[in-house]
């Protein structure tokens, strides 16, 4: 059971629905405009706000779900919960379906901290958005995120190990914004 619910994970999370969307409604391949990613922000990018909406949505619930699924079918096991939601992240970042190149996994691990450590997430959200107003620049916004996520799950998780999967996302996340980091440092990141 633990494994099929991590496979699952890993399958729901994988489902690119950045690229799917962008190339059914709007007959453009997203990873070949913008900054080439399949998230949220390219697709706002590339083709507008309320796709760019669906396609957060999306892309949480596609980590959302799962955990869900797995606190519902295997209650008191955090390790579970943590790898299904895992899992789901690294479908995003790795699909097979594409060759392993995948996204950034903000939404995502957003979905997946919504269901584990729901204050995490909103302070997470928050920090976003501040960031985003004020300064325009998506990635930023992401990695303060990511980083207040840490902080207060660190505080507020029910579980610890829900609160190393907050550090363990983070990581993934200052990997995969690798070249977004570097831009950034180099004053010639895109803004949203
Ligand atoms: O969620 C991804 C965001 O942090 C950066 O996206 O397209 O500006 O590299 P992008």
């Amino acid at each position: 059971m633990p494994y099929a619910l991590v496979v699952l994970g890993y399958l729901s999370g994988s489902i690119p629905f950045g690229v799917l969307l962008t190339r059914w409604l709007r007959g453009v391949d997203v990873r070949q405009e913008g900054s080439g990613n399949i998230g949220a922000t390219n697709v706002t990018r590339v083709a507008g706000k309320k796709l760019g909406a669906v396609v957060l949505l999306l892309d949480a619930l596609k980590g959302a779900l799962p955990v869900a699924l797995a606190l519902r079918m295997m209650p008191g096991q955090p390790m579970v919960h943590v790898l299904v939601g895992l899992s789901a992240v690294l479908g995003h970042v790795y699909p097979v379906w594409l060759k392993l190149q995948g996204g950034k996994g903000v939404a995502t691990a957003l979905g997946v901290l919504v269901v584990l450590v729901p204050v995490a997430a909103v302070a997470g959200a928050v920090v976003y958005a501040v960031i985003l107003s004020v300064w325009r620049v998506s990635s930023l916004g992401s990695l303060a995120a990511g980083a207040t996520a840490v902080a207060t799950s660190a505080v507020t998780a029910d579980e610890m190990e829900y609160a190393g999967l907050s550090a363990v996302l983070f990581v993934l996340m200052l990997w995969t914004h690798r070249g977004n980091i570097q831009r950034l440092l180099r004053h010639t990141e895109r803004r949203f």
